[in-house]
């Protein structure tokens, strides 16, 4: 599996603090049979991340991790707030796409899903990049899935939270974003290994399988969508929202 979605290069966001909550971070990902985590660190304007100096910070923590014996790589990308798109160049953006294969991972403004996400997701498409939107189940509106499948219909690609299929109050919700066909990818959105949401995914994906539609598309999910992301290669979602 691949996380598409982490905070783990410690001191240049709100993810991990040092190096030993860096390497802690990835010893979780190996646990629980993560292979390769994409680092996205913020890139927003209230934090100060230095596109040009990401490759050294991911060859950094890959090498402690050799060193340290931890059987994850790290790959290079960012999560770019929708405000942000228009200011980075072309080869910016390749630098924060996902394992360099040209995908976005998008993350949305405060507040609501709105039409502006939209423009941005074809906006990205006109530049050649594909999006993969961050995260929508933490902008709640009553019209959400609509503007999912819109997003969807566009070409984007959906990444939900893992660890809230597990919450109490969260996972009858998560499920249903599921079951209407809008969930793509799982990612842990980790940030430490000090509070919050651990770097895991397997859980979710179990959880996943209690829809029967879905349940044969658990390998899609998990391992050819995420591969085929991080390579640049073609990918077909096999199934479309049901809504
Ligand atoms: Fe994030």
């Amino acid at each position: 599996m691949i996380d598409l979605h982490c905070h783990i290069l410690d001191a240049i966001d709100d993810g991990a603090r040092d190096a030993d909550d860096s390497v802690a971070m990835a010893r979780q990902a190996e646990a629980d049979g993560i292979e390769a985590v994409c680092a996205t660190p913020h890139i927003r304007h209230d934090h100060d991340v230095r596109i040009e100096e990401l490759a050294g910070r991911v060859a950094g923590l890959n090498a402690k991790l050799e060193q340290e014996l931890v059987a994850v790589r790290i790959l290079q990308g960012g999560e770019v707030a929708e405000t942000a798109v228009e200011g980075l160049s072309e080869e910016e953006l390749m630098l924060l796409s996902l394992g360099g294969g040209g995908w976005i991972l998008l993350e949305p403004a405060p507040g609501p899903l709105d039409d502006s996400l939209l423009r941005r997701v074809a906006y990205l498409a006109d530049r050649g990049h594909r999006t993969i939107i961050a995260h929508p189940e933490r902008h709640l509106s009553a019209d959400m899935f609509e503007r999912m499948a819109a997003l969807v219909e566009e070409g984007a690609l959906i990444q939900a939270t893992a660890d809230f299929f597990l919450r109490e109050n969260m996972a009858a919700g998560m499920l249903a974003m599921a079951e209407k066909g809008l969930v793509h990818v799982l990612s842990s959105d980790a940030h430490t290994v000090l509070g919050g949401r651990p770097l895991r995914i397997s859980p979710a994906l179990e959880r996943l399988r209690e829809i029967e539609w879905l349940a044969p598309h658990l390998g899609w999910i998990a391992e050819t969508a995420p591969n085929a992301i991080v390579s640049g290669d073609p990918l077909e979602v096999p199934f479309e929202p049901r809504i």
